[in-house]
């Protein structure tokens, strides 16, 4: 399908600037949203050089009733949404011995909850509309309960299996869910670690633009990751737990 309005959630930095970067040509309309104006209306000057059309709104994820009411005037201002992503995150450090609430509500209440939030939004509008694509940016941390981030980790596995359950309902009516599992990106979300396979923001944008506009279900941004995380989802529990992965 081809899609002209395209809403992503998470605009102003990393992944989220450069999928609106990537996207972005003559006849589109980006709809960007984060929490930091300077920053998303950096992106929207670079969507322009690329002769998209930008709509910038602020809006933090976490709080329900400013979600709703920016759903409402970033889709006006658009004219409508074909493609909504959610790719808003936090990945706070925690270190071996914390176990901190507040730092895991916060997490639970953006790659989680805020996800929620704008893709019921998404979802019921699409289901109206008879087509469209909701996409979410999960990651490879969603795929085991590894034990460097207990909170992170479960957070995507949920956004994960959030997305499988609205694919299921969602693609009698026409509407493609597409669950994105990044390994490292270099982002200000990876900083300064140096982990194997990291692909560039640039490079991931473009993979993730793809698989929205072909529809595709579950995609691993670097290939050799579904391999690496098939096997290790194979490790028994046993082992797993005295591996430092
Ligand atoms: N980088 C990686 O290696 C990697 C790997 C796997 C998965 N991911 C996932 O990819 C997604 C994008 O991450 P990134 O690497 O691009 O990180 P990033 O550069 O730090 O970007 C995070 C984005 O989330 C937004 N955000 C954070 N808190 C928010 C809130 N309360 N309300 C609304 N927006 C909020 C930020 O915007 P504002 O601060 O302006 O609000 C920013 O646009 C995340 O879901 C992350 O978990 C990243």
């Amino acid at each position: 399908m081809e899609l002209h309005k395209i809403l992503i959630i998470g605009a102003s930095s990393g992944i989220g600037a450069a999928l609106a970067v990537a996207m972005a040509r003559p006849g589109r309309t980006l709809g960007l949203v984060a929490r930091r104006r300077s920053e998303l209306d950096g992106v929207a000057a670079q969507v322009g050089e690329k002769g998209g059309k930008a709509v910038v709104h602020t809006c933090d994820a976490s709080d329900d009733a400013a979600v709703a009411a920016c759903w409402q005037a970033i889709v006006a201002e658009m004219g409508g949404c074909d493609a909504l992503v959610y790719s808003s995150g936090v990945m706070p450090e925690v270190g071996p011995r914390e176990f901190d609430i507040a730092k895991d509500r916060h997490i639970i209440e953006v790659n989680v909850i805020g996800a929620m939030a704008w893709l019921n939004l998404g979802a019921a509008h699409m289901a109206g509309q008879g087509k469209g694509v909701l996409c979410g940016i999960g990651s490879v941390a969603g795929d085991r309960g590894r034990r460097q981030a207990p909170a992170y980790g479960a957070s995507k596995a949920a956004l994960h299996t959030y997305l499988e359950s609205l694919r299921n309902r969602l693609s009698v009516l026409g509407v493609d869910v597409v669950t994105i599992k990044p390994g490292p990106v270099q982002t200000p979300m990876l900083g300064a670690r140096k982990l194997p396979l990291t692909v560039s923001a640039e490079v991931a944008g473009r993979r993730i633009a793809q698989a929205i506009e072909r529809g595709e279900h579950t995609v691993y941004v670097h290939p050799g990751y579904r391999l690496i995380m098939g096997m290790i989802r194979c490790i028994p529990s046993l082992l797993f737990r005295r591996l430092a992965i």
